[in-house]
């Protein structure tokens, strides 16, 4: 709720805030930073994500998202979340404070991931996104 209020989003009007959590326990927020060139605008949670991979954080138990209605995240950082940890926690809050959660793997069923990939197969277990999903 606090990163939402530091949202940069004066074409959409839609202020999100996320608040990434890594496996270790720290904290990493995010808001939207939209763009004159609306296709440059960057979602709140692949913010937060970036922070934590900047950090030295790769796995992480959950992600929660604060917007009016209580939206989910969108496809795109979906998929930015599935590379690192399918199966984190996904809790939607809208700006009373009401709540649900998710697994990211209910919300991106059958997700494309690094073990689809040629130059990743044949190198033991992979986690993330073996073929068939
Ligand atoms: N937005 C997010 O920050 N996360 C999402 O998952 C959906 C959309 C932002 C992008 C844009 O600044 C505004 O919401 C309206 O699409």
């Amino acid at each position: 709720m606090e990163a939402r209020e530091r949202a940069y989003a004066p074409y959409s009007g839609f202020a999100v805030g996320a608040a990434l959590e890594a496996e270790s326990g720290e904290v990493y927020v995010g808001c939207n930073v939209e763009n004159a060139s609306y296709g440059l605008t960057q979602c709140a949670e692949r913010v937060a994500l970036g922070c934590a991979v900047a950090a030295g954080k790769r796995e992480f138990a959950a992600l929660a998202l604060a917007s009016a209605g209580m939206a989910t995240p969108c496809g795109a950082c979906r998929q930015a979340l599935a590379e690192f940890s399918p199966q984190m926690e996904i809790i939607i809050a809208d700006l009373e404070g009401r709540n649900r959660s998710f697994r990211l793997a209910e919300l991106l069923p059958r997700r494309f991931g690094g073990g689809n990939l040629p130059c990743r197969r044949g190198q033991g277990p992979d986690p993330h996104g073996a073929p068939g999903g």
